[in-house]
């Protein structure tokens, strides 16, 4: 579904809401799809684009845009940021544009152009505080690196306190609204969360550093339009507020993600002692599990650890090594999410003790607090029920000092 609204004066938004991506980044499971926003700005002097669509939507965005102007009217176009689900159609907006358009950016882009596109428009490169006027606007880019490429870059419009965000601020999810005063702002921030784990974990800090900037250079803004999901008018500290603590990894109080591996399910069996053991002490565990008739969202396990205040982890000794998934999900943790958080690990072997050694070797090379490592051969014991409980209290421990 295409959406066209004004959102400020000769501010336009054009939505893409894409129903049809099953895997962002052909890794990060999104049911709940995506909207790509591309804004458009209309002077008497001409008119400028920010970003573009995904290049599997060209025609539609072409459509779109055709709806709003002439291509030919165009006179600038802003790359805020160079990953495709913004730029893919940027090639065919300078050809219909007959290449009258020239493109501001960070000088990365242009290299990007020409290495992802095979093409080089007129390019202006942007360093922070330089300004384009044009129609009576004022246009002033901020870089904002690594948030999540090296060449992001924000527009700030002062004279309307409007800022164009490209990634930052965005989220996944297809809002019924366009602004936070018409959307389910709750239900939203935790695709929100979801996204920036996934996409900007990696570099979640360089959010405040970049955050911070922006606030030394006096940008309050009014508006923020992001490049994914709901525009903020009503309460854009929030999303604000919302990125630094996800960047920090800042823990709601009580919550403990569990994410466990269990071929047979005696794995199992010990996470579930483990939880009602947490249960028992007052907190909340949000339990994830590989198991073989179901695979928790691997996006959805990384977004739950960011702000929670503990993690259980459970897996078992699979060909003398650990199981494969167990690292995966270790290691994109380990991206994505490495807080200085408490790590209990509880690791199970069938005839020789693998998982919870090379495990172990790899947890205490992070930033993670590895409170105990609990290895037992198959069955729950009386003697490992025990082990396990003690192991919980002492989780509770470090959390409760
Ligand atoms: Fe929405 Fe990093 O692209």
């Amino acid at each position: 579904m295409v959406r066209i609204k004004q959102v400020a004066e000769d501010l336009y938004l054009l939505r893409m809401d894409d129903t049809r991506v099953k895997y962002f980044e052909a890794v990060w499971e999104i049911p709940e799809g995506i909207t790509y926003n591309a804004y458009l700005l209309k002077t008497d002097d001409g008119a400028v684009l920010f970003d573009t669509w995904k290049q599997n939507y060209e025609e539609e965005f072409v459509e779109a845009l055709s709806s709003l102007t002439d291509p030919k009217e165009i006179r600038h176009i802003v790359v805020h940021h160079m990953e495709p689900d913004h730029s893919g159609t940027l090639p065919k907006v300078l050809e219909l544009s007959e290449n009258k358009a020239d493109v501001w950016g960070h000088s990365f882009s242009k290299r990007l152009i020409e290495g992802l596109y095979g093409i080089s428009p007129a390019f202006n490169a942007i360093k922070d505080g330089d300004t384009l006027e044009i129609g009576g606007r004022k246009l002033v880019f901020v870089q904002a690196p690594w948030l999540h490429w090296p060449e992001t870059i924000v527009t700030y419009m002062p004279d309307e306190g409007i800022l164009l965000t490209g990634d930052i601020f965005g989220g996944y999810s297809i809002p019924n609204g366009t602004f936070d005063d018409e959307a389910d702002v709750e239900n939203y921030l935790h695709f929100s969360k979801k996204y920036v784990i996934t996409v900007i974990g990696h570099y979640k800090d360089k959010i405040a550093k970049n955050l911070g900037k922006l606030e030394q250079l006096n940008i309050a803004p009014k508006m923020i339009l992001p490049a994914h999901g709901i525009l903020w008018r009503k309460n854009p500290q929030r999303i604000v507020q919302a990125y630094l603590d996800w960047g920090e990894g800042k823990p709601q109080k009580g919550k403990v993600v569990v994410v466990y591996t269990s071929m047979y399910r005696f794995v199992e069996k010990a996470i579930k002692i483990a939880v009602a053991e947490l249960e028992a002490q007052g907190y909340k565990p949000v339990v994830h599990k590989i198991v073989d008739d179901y695979h928790s969202s691997l996006a959805d396990i990384l977004s739950d650890v960011a702000d929670s205040e503990a993690i259980v982890f459970g897996t078992e000794t699979y060909e003398s090594d650990a199981f494969p998934y167990a690292e995966f999900i270790l290691n994109e943790m380990i991206k994505k999410v490495e807080y200085e958080k408490p790590l209990l690990l509880i690791a199970i072997f069938g005839w020789a003790a693998a998982a919870g050694k090379k495990l172990r070797s790899t947890i205490e090379k992070t930033s993670f607090d590895l409170v105990d490592v609990v290895e037992f051969k198959g069955l729950v014991t009386p003697e490992s029920e025990t082990r396990i409980k003690k192991s919980v209290k002492d989780l509770g421990a470090v959390l409760r000092p």
